[in-house]
């Protein structure tokens, strides 16, 4: 049984239950295992990939999804490229294009404006990043990873390291991870990027334990999953403070020994230094599978809320 997400927009991780995330997780497993099948089942459907901000992995892995089902893809990649520049707000824009597509990915740098967006679009919108709030579709990608992984989502111990603070995929991640039975969150960062405090509220809402600390050492130990983060330049006021809190976390063949042998590295990507190339050999490096799995469960997104998923 897939999913019936028909309709339904993607703006934040808690918009699906556990159940409908199972189901999407089992429709990524179907298309991965035989992708042959699904080759044209979004033919004559159109995406709309509208990026405000830059990215590699979201957008391309969004219109290799689309394309792997058989469907097209319109849209831009800067806002400079848009009407935007010339002060065109974004409800305008969604309006105008749900009138010419089947579905909507936006990214935008100001948090909420996939709910400005939503409210203006005829046809369903996913949430590709609203500023440093959240990104459900790359948790999507990480809860996948995680499943394939440890064979779980339960009973998990994650470590989340680095920029805490304005990382939108750490936000999400744990919005997620705390609706799973037996999550307990180890908060790896310095004081000045410390989880924002609406994410601390999500956690003790949930009554899963978490634990904050700056010591990496200590942070690593009994985990099961260590998701590192890039701290995120583009979102700081000051260069100076960034240039301060950049290398305080930096993952090396050296620090892996202190992690359990069966703890995987996730990292939602792009690195810049936080992770030595060094630890890609080591098989718990599992960061590049990652990206991977994020097309195989943007297919299955994209035909849940096309209402296409058989
Ligand atoms: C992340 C993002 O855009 O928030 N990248 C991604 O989508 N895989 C993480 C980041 O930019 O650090």
């Amino acid at each position: 049984m897939a999913a019936d997400l028909r309709g339904r927009n993607l703006l934040e991780p808690g918009d699906f239950t556990t159940e409908e995330l199972a189901e999407l997780f089992d429709l990524a497993d179907r298309i991965t295992e035989n992708p042959s099948e699904y080759a044209e089942a979004a033919k004559g459907k159109i995406l709309a990939a509208l990026f405000f901000e830059p990215s590699t992995r979201t957008r391309l892995s969004f219109e290799t999804a689309m394309l792997r089902l058989g469907g097209q893809v319109v849209g831009f990649s800067e806002a400079q490229s848009s009407s935007a520049a010339k002060g065109e707000s974004i409800a305008d824009t969604v309006r105008t294009v749900s009138g010419y597509a089947d579905i909507v990915v936006m990214r935008h740098p100001k948090e909420g404006s996939c709910r400005v967006a939503a409210a203006a679009s005829d046809v369903p919108v996913i949430n590709a990043g609203d500023g440093g709030h959240h990104h459900p579709t790359q948790t999507l990608t990480d809860l996948l990873t995680i499943r394939r992984e440890k064979g779980t989502l339960c009973g998990l111990r994650v470590g989340l390291c680095g920029d805490l603070k304005f990382g939108r995929t750490v936000h999400s991640l744990i919005r997620a991870m705390r609706l799973y039975e037996g999550t307990e969150f180890v908060l790896i960062s310095p004081e000045e990027l410390r989880v924002p405090a609406y994410v601390v509220r999500d956690i003790e809402a949930s009554g899963r334990p978490f634990v904050e600390t700056q010591d990496m050492r200590e942070g690593l130990r009994g985990l099961d999953i260590l998701y590192m983060t890039r701290v995120q330049r583009e979102r700081f006021f000051n260069e100076d403070d960034y240039i301060r809190l950049k290398d305080l976390y930096i993952l090396d063949a050296e620090r892996m020994r202190w992690a359990p042998s069966s703890m995987i590295v996730m990292h939602p990507l792009p690195r810049v230094n936080e992770i030595a190339a060094e630890v890609d050999a080591d098989p718990r490096a599992v960061y590049f599978k990652q990206a991977r799995n994020g097309m195989y469960v943007r297919m299955a997104l994209i035909l849940s809320l096309l209402g296409l998923a058989g």
